[in-house]
């Protein structure tokens, strides 16, 4: 099979990049409690750019296979697990050692997929392990909390997007941030009511006045740095930032420790992983027959910038890094 292969992780991106090759290697058999997969596509998310330059927290033994999430077809069963699963379409997430999902082939737990539904699209499939339960999950925080308002960064990005979906949904009020003035414009084109841009020089104070204004009391951060302290400084009392993300690449810096003690902010994380593991049982199934349904009736749908060849991996992620916003490339 081919697959793409990461010598050495490089702090440095396009070094990174540029390393990569695409080798042949032997088709991997499944282990206990594992299934084999022909890929069909996956995706390259912020996790898998943060794992190439080294700065995430799983790293494997090198060389290896890059890619967490895809989708494709069950194969083979290990010993144990039902054969009636072979030629069913399943979405992945490996983050093992052995593989990755940047292959023709890849082996994942049968605890690690999920099962799609006939009218889920190849395209949709290979996005729907991370994203979409990651924003059903920070979602919800949201309405455990009964919140009024809520602020989200990134506001441009896949996650995003589902978020302002599920608020819509409930009439949740959403005050956007975004990076760029062009995305500031998209997002008012798609009839958003609340929107900042962060390079704007009162950014600051902008914020701070509608956060009060609206009651924001819960905002998920997915870029860290200074953004987190923005966020934080700028929230009314009994506010808390959930940090689930560090685009910025920079360090949390610049809370103000007296709105932490005397207006009892709180600064929290959210991992996918850890609320999947904490669901009921049953739970994670119904969640996803939701999700399913509403990615094939269209009120759900990951963005697709362009789909690209194993040979062609390097050019697919730096036209993401270039423009992260008009959507996902996927590795085919
Ligand atoms: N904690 C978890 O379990 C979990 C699970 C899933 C995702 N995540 C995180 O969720 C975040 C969003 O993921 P996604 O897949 O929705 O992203 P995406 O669709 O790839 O889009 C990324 C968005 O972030 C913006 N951005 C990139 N760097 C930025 C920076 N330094 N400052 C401000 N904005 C920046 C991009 O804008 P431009 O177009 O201007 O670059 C783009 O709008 C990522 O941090 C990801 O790691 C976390």
């Amino acid at each position: 099979m081919k697959a793409v292969i990461l010598p050495a992780y490089n702090n440095n991106l396009i070094r990174a990049l540029i390393s990569m090759k695409v080798e042949d290697k032997a088709i991997p058999e499944p282990t206990e409690g594992q299934v084999q997969i022909k890929m069909e596509a996956a995706p390259c998310n912020p996790s898998d750019i943060a794992f190439l330059r080294g700065e995430y927290n799983i790293v494997k033994s090198l060389p290896c296979i890059p890619g967490f999430e895809g989708c494709g077809i069950i194969t083979k069963v290990s010993d144990g697990i039902d054969e009636k699963f072979v030629g069913k379409r399943v979405s992945c997430f490996i983050q093992d050692d052995e593989g990755g999902t940047w292959s023709e082939y890849a082996v994942a737990n049968i605890t690690d997929c999920i099962f799609l539904k006939n009218k889920m699209s190849i395209e949709q499939g290979a996005c729907f392990l991370v994203n979409p339960f990651t924003a059903y999950g920070l979602y919800e925080l949201a309405q455990e909390d009964n919140c009024e308002t809520i602020i989200q960064n990134a506001a441009s990005g896949q996650v995003g997007r589902f978020i302002r979906v599920f608020a819509k949904k409930n009439k949740l009020k959403v005050i956007n941030i975004v990076r760029k003035a062009e995305q500031l414009d998209q997002l008012k084109a798609e009839g958003e009511k609340y929107i900042l841009d962060s390079s704007a020089e009162d950014f600051a104070e902008q914020l701070k006045a509608l956060a009060n204004k609206l009651n924001a009391t819960m905002a998920y951060d997915a870029v860290g740095g200074e953004m987190t302290a923005q966020l934080l400084n700028a929230m009314p009392p009994d506010s808390e930032v959930i940090l689930y993300g560090g685009l910025s690449g920079a360090d949390v810096s610049g809370i103000d420790p007296m709105t932490v003690i005397f207006d009892s902010k709180i600064l929290s994380g959210f991992n996918l992983m850890d609320w999947m593991e904490n669901l009921e049982d049953g739970e994670f199934e119904e969640v996803s027959d939701y999700l399913q349904d509403l990615f094939i009736n269209g009120t759900l749908k990951t963005d697709i910038q362009g789909s690209y060849s194993y040979d062609e991996v390097v050019t697919g992620i730096r036209a993401y890094i270039g423009n992260m916003s008009r959507g996902k490339i996927l590795i085919k």
